[in-house]
């Protein structure tokens, strides 16, 4: 619903200003008619559409009112700002002035006796006069009537056919009606409209950022200016429109005010646009050494500046400690074989794809020593879900430096929650990830060996080598402008692992099984597990508090999110399959979208299953079930948790997740923005230790954003203004559907320099990042192309 009224609120911003444009064209040439009779029928004409616009003015305003209405007023007070407030404005000028005037002038051009219908003879022989008899052959002298092929009239063109017919042509349009028509309240006030809807359409499709007092001024003043020009053109034409001997003036004259206008317009459209181009380019050095220079968002709290200064690279995991446990994650490029036969171009951890599932206890002490051989974006690993202190956190630019071929890094922490985790390098993750550098991780309580089977089912779409008679699959990041670049481009297929196929496990009947579901991909993916009940028993590494069982429902997991089901095995199969994969098909559209449920691949279904049965069982594999989507919101049972209805927080952040038309380090295109704005410019979020936080993501865009917040995991607390009631919903990834409205709390218990952003890693790439930033953290890593760090 809300959705829909942001598509509509961008589709009709554009259609508000052509329509203004045709009532504005309409309102000044009215003065040239050179009939009173087109001149009657044009202002009846112009009246009519000056209605329509009028209406469309009206319905627009009332659209970025609803929104402000349904979705908040952070989520569209720009809207109202910059397009409902100046378009009121001049819509109630047009209203008050020119639709009176427009009256006054039809009254004026009504013929003596009017209210008698024109003889029939008269009609016939005016729609005689040839169209074609440009520039004016109608405006002839003060005669009644032209010998149509004879003389020539003045300023007339001698019309064609057989001469001789003696034709009675209309009253010309006398100087008095001329002024009538060309009088500024009539003329002006539409104008100034169409010029209102210019720029509240342009500043619909690429809002400013924050704080929005400037620009709003500044539009209302340019407006100002407009209209007060707009005025003193007119009344100079009215002036030369009332002298006696006017004549419509020649085609070429006609012509060159709209093409020195057009030319203006166009010289300083490729100026502002160059200007915007360059501006867009990132900077060659994002610094975080001083990150004090950028801008921060204080949430309502006290400004930074309080706490002490100190450099994330001491906040590290235990570092002379004896590790428990100990790992060697080794990145090479190499092409690797799926289990299903295709090949991948990949970039790999230790030669799989994906890389090793680590599985490590609660609380230990875990080491992991990343070696890159020959990875030539370089390599760091993110720890996905899982707190570590900040200097482990793996990413590029912010808390390391990428690791160059030959080069290694050592990561120590204590996980401190079980629960099903992720890992991926966070360098060039847009690129790199997609080609394989990533694996599961599970953090298991210590002292709790699962019984029975406990799998992690990775959902990927590799792209593949090769055609294998698919060639008009799905291929990714052809899609120019509005995709953006891609990094890994070809044939997407989506494997469980690294098997597209149906994998076959048996299981005796009775068996409890845990099946972790991870989605390393960029859009949702959903799931239908057939065959059984089951209960959602953790949501991105949190149990669930006393989940109850459910059956038939579709499971959306958000990109980067994962979702630990269980239940246990019947004596027939069951049957886990993906019915709704956006990651498969959405670049087949030339745009890296997700689609609106998730699921753009209708008409594709993915082959990649798992199969889970008893051995010999002989009943039939269940077809995908088709109810309702599993919802988190009231699932479970409540149970204490830190925040609730009657919580006061310390910061209160709005981010809203936009669309803007613009340029992204130099490239056009629909840009994904966090509050009207791109990295780096998006503010951080500024925050002290200890310090309660809430944050209300609303999303006002075309496609899914999973906002996924590093080192802290967040407390959803309604959704749409709906509460939360059901057990503690704690999320790392939060899937914002469009037109979806989400507040989450999380407290501030992990000091570092912070990533939040969104998971659909090209959107990311593309701007969709920002940071959160302890007060007094500095960082001495560098991101930005010179130094080597490109985090997305
Ligand atoms: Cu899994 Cu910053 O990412
Ligand atoms: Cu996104």
């Amino acid at each position: 619903m809300v959705e829909n009224l942001f598509e509509q609120n961008l589709l009709w911003a554009v259609l508000t200003a052509v329509l203004w444009g045709f009532a504005a064209r309409g309102a000044r040439c009215l003065a040239a008619r050179r009939t009173a009779r087109s001149l009657r029928r044009r202002a009846r004409l112009g009246l009519v559409l000056l209605s329509v616009a009028l209406l469309v003015l009206l319905l627009r305003v009332g659209l970025a009112l609803a929104l402000a209405g349904a979705a908040g007023w952070p989520a569209a007070d720009d809207f109202v700002l910059f397009a409902a407030v100046p378009l009121t404005a001049a819509g109630a000028g047009a209203a008050a002035l020119a639709v009176p005037a427009y009256l006054r002038l039809i009254r004026r051009t009504a013929p003596p006796g009017a209210d008698t219908p024109a003889p029939a003879p008269a009609e016939a022989a005016v729609s005689a006069v040839p169209v074609g008899a440009g520039g004016g052959g109608g405006a002839v002298g003060s005669g009644g009537s032209v010998r149509a092929g004879g003389s020539l009239a003045p300023g007339g063109v001698p019309a064609a056919g057989p001469p001789a017919a003696v034709v009675p042509v209309l009253p010309p349009v006398s100087a008095e009606m001329r002024r009538v028509a060309a009088d500024p309240r009539l003329v002006v006030p539409v104008r100034v409209c169409f010029a209102t809807s210019v720029v509240a359409a342009a500043l619909t499709l690429h809002p400013p950022a924050p704080s929005y007092t400037g620009p709003f001024l500044l539009e209302l003043a340019l407006l100002a200016v407009v209209a007060g020009a707009l005025v003193l053109f007119q009344q100079r034409r009215r002036t030369d429109l009332a002298a006696p001997g006017w004549t419509p003036p020649s085609l070429a004259r006609r012509l060159v005010r709209p093409t020195a206008l057009l030319t203006a317009v166009a010289l300083l459209s490729t100026g502002g646009c160059t200007l915007m181009w360059q501006e867009s380019r990132l900077p060659a050095e994002v610094g975080h050494a001083a990150h004090h220079r950028h801008a921060h968002d204080t949430g309502g709290g006290p400004a930074a500046g309080a706490a002490p200064v100190r450099d994330l690279s001491g906040l590290t995991g235990p570092r002379s400690e004896r590790p428990d446990r100990r790992f060697t994650l080794t990145a090479t490029r190499r092409t690797l074989r799926l289990a299903s036969g295709e090949q991948v171009a990949a970039l790999a951890f230790n030669g799989s794809l994906p890389g090793p599932e680590l599985r490590v206890t609660r609380g230990e002490l875990v080491e992991v020593v990343l070696v890159n051989r020959d990875v030539r974006e370089g390599v760091t690993v993110h720890w996905h879900g899982v707190d570590v202190p900040n200097a482990e956190d793996g990413v590029a630019g912010v808390t390391q430096d990428a690791v160059k071929p030959g080069g290694r890094h050592v990561y120590r922490f204590r996980p401190p929650r079980a629960g099903t985790y992720w890992y991926h390098s966070h360098q060039q993750s847009s690129a790199v990830v997609t080609r394989g550098l990533f694996g599961a991780l599970v953090v298991e309580e210590p002292g709790a060996r699962p019984e029975g089977l406990d799998r992690t089912v990775v959902a990927h779409a590799w792209p593949v080598l090769g055609g294998k008679g698919e060639a008009g699959g799905p291929h990714r990041g052809g899609g120019g402008a509005l995709s953006g670049q891609n990094g890994a481009g070809g044939l997407l297929r989506t494997a469980l692992g690294d098997d597209t196929r149906t994998r076959r496990v048996p299981v005796p009947a009775g068996t409890p099984v845990r099946l972790r579901l991870v989605n390393a991909d960029n859009c949702p993916r959903t799931y239908s597990l057939a065959g059984t009940p089951f209960r959602v028993a953790a949501i991105d590494g949190n149990e669930v508090n006393a989940p109850t069982d459910l059956t038939g429902r579709r499971l959306r997991v958000a990109g980067g999110g994962r979702m630990d089901v269980t239940f246990r095995q019947p004596a027939g199969p069951v049957h886990l399959t993906i019915v709704g994969d956006a990651n498969a098909s959405g670049g087949g559209r030339g745009f890296e979208g997700c689609g609106e449920d998730g699921a753009y691949g209708t008409g594709r279904t993915e082959t990649a299953s798992l199969l889970l049965a008893p051995a010999g069982t002989t009943a039939k594999t269940p077809r995908p079930v088709t109810g309702p989507l599993f919802d988190p919101l009231d699932y479970g049972t409540p149970t204490t948790a830190p925040f609730g209805p009657g919580s006061r927080y310390d910061r209160d952040f709005h981010l809203v997740l936009g669309n803007s038309v613009g340029f992204f380090d130099g490239r056009p295109m629909m840009m994904w923005t966090i509050n009207n704005a791109v990295y780096p410019d998006v503010p951080a979020l500024l925050v002290k230790e200890g310090d309660s936080v809430r944050t209300s993501f609303v999303n006002r865009s075309l496609d899914d954003h999973p906002m996924h917040l590093h080192g802290h995991r967040m407390l959803v607390l309604s959704r749409d203004g709906v509460p939360a009631t059901g057990s503690p919903w704690w999320t790392d990834t939060l899937n914002v559907a469009p037109g979806e409205r989400y507040e989450v709390a999380f407290r501030a218990d992990n000091p570092g320099l912070w990533m939040d952003h969104c998971h659909n890693l090209d959107h990311a790439r593309d701007g969709m990042v920002l940071h959160l930033a302890y007060d007094g953290v500095t960082s001495p890593y560098e991101a930005g192309r010179s130094s080597g760090n490109l985090p997305e």
